[in-house]
């Protein structure tokens, strides 16, 4: 079995697993890095890291275009709810669930999580999934560093998808040891060189992950894939 990621720019992914169409943090509109927009796109489920609008994006609208089922945590879930999105299911921080396309866990994320109307998002979240055939992706979402990255890597992780933009994130330096505590086999940077504000040199960085980790690093542009098997 494969699991394709693709990088859509900034921290959107698609995601095709087990026959499943995921999309993760489905920012189109808007997004000067967004390779492809909010209409070209399917999905059976929608995945939403945080409250906040580059991550948000254009989950209303994709929901109701393909019927898919967004999924985050609770207050995310309930606010999508009574936006007429019409199949949600919200879990929590720490919370598994066995869905179709794998077992979705949402783990820690140090952050914000403000809704785009001022809602209270609850807490922001990342995602560690793991595939039917027992591959584990860990996407971090937005987030500072954590020293219990370090139990993440503790599952092993097969793939982890990480930010490296700074400013908002983790920048070089932190993503870097981030790596360290997480030990994944692969590593894909995301939010970055979408404004001038979170600009970074990602060959760099791969640069220095590789030399100083056994991690492999695969930096993708935006539209661009990686399978993991
Ligand atoms: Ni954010
Ligand atoms: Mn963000």
């Amino acid at each position: 079995m494969k699991t394709k990621l693709t990088w859509y720019g900034h921290a959107t992914l698609g995601l095709e697993t087990a026959g499943y169409k995921l999309l993760i943090d489905p920012f189109f509109s808007g997004n000067p890095a967004a390779a492809v927009n909010a209409d070209q796109v399917e999905a059976d489920y929608i995945l939403i890291t945080h409250g906040h609008g580059d991550h948000v994006g254009d989950t209303i609208k994709i929901a109701e275009r393909t019927g898919a089922m967004a999924i985050s945590n609770f207050e995310i879930a309930a606010w999508l709810d009574g936006q007429g999105v019409k199949k949600t299911h919200g879990q929590h921080l720490g919370g598994g669930f066995n869905h179709p396309f794998g077992y979705l866990k949402l783990t820690l994320a140090l952050h914000g999580s403000a809704l785009p109307d001022g809602s209270y998002g609850g807490n922001p979240a990342g995602f560690l999934l793991t595939t039917k055939d027992d591959l584990k992706i860990y996407i971090a979402g937005d987030t500072g560093l954590f020293g219990d990255m370090q139990l993440i890597g503790d599952e092993g992780i097969d793939l982890a998808v990480l930010p490296i933009g700074d400013n908002f994130t983790m920048g070089p330096d932190d993503a870097l040891r981030a790596v360290k505590l997480i030990r994944p086999k692969h590593v894909i940077p995301i939010h970055f060189n979408t404004w001038d504000l979170i600009s970074q040199d990602p060959k760099a960085w791969a640069n220095r992950v590789e030399k100083e980790t056994q991690t492999k690093v695969h930096v993708i542009k935006p539209g661009e894939s990686f399978t993991l098997e």
